[in-house]
């Protein structure tokens, strides 16, 4: 008799995640709450603008962004707290950032960095995600923001164009 394992088919299949290339569970809960850093500031960057706009239509769009921000804040939440892990109560100094800009459009086209940055972050993360679940979850924020981006674009043209 040894140490080895019975069947090493069986021992392979239980190798940890870092050592088959993908992101342990750590990583996981770490770059969630980085994510969830940048929703959050994200989120009270909208709040903020939407209470101060003297303009419906900003407002109004505001709004959107804002209340899709916090629907990935509560998934990203979620997520941390499946793997066992605390979501941060931190909010990114993006917010700082973002409302030391005047104005709107400018205001704005920063808001988007952000949400660029937050699509780059997640298509780096995919690729060495294991759970299906987590995935999917994560393609659909992406996929949310990069229409929330070309629909801020849109917003500032318009805005700017009147
Ligand atoms: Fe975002």
């Amino acid at each position: 008799m040894t140490d080895e394992p019975a069947s090493p088919v069986c021992y392979a299949s239980e190798a940890n995640d870092a050592y088959m290339g993908y992101a342990d569970a750590a990583e996981v809960v770490a770059a969630l709450n980085s994510l969830l850093g940048a929703e959050r500031a994200g989120t009270q960057v909208a709040l903020a603008t939407r209470k101060s706009a003297d303009d419906p239509a900003l407002a109004a769009f505001m709004a959107g962004i804002e209340k899709d921000e916090a629907h990935w804040c509560a998934m990203l939440k979620k997520e941390i707290e499946a793997r066992s892990g605390t979501a941060s109560t931190v909010r990114g100094d993006f917010y700082e950032k973002a409302m030391a800009i005047a104005d709107p459009a400018e205001r704005l086209r920063f808001l988007n960095r952000g949400q660029a940055w937050v699509v780059r972050k997640i298509e780096a993360l995919c690729p060495r995600l294991r759970d299906d679940g987590l995935h999917r979850a994560l393609t659909e924020m992406a996929e949310r923001h990069r229409f929330n981006i070309a629909a801020t674009d849109d917003f500032i043209a318009a805005r700017e164009g009147a």
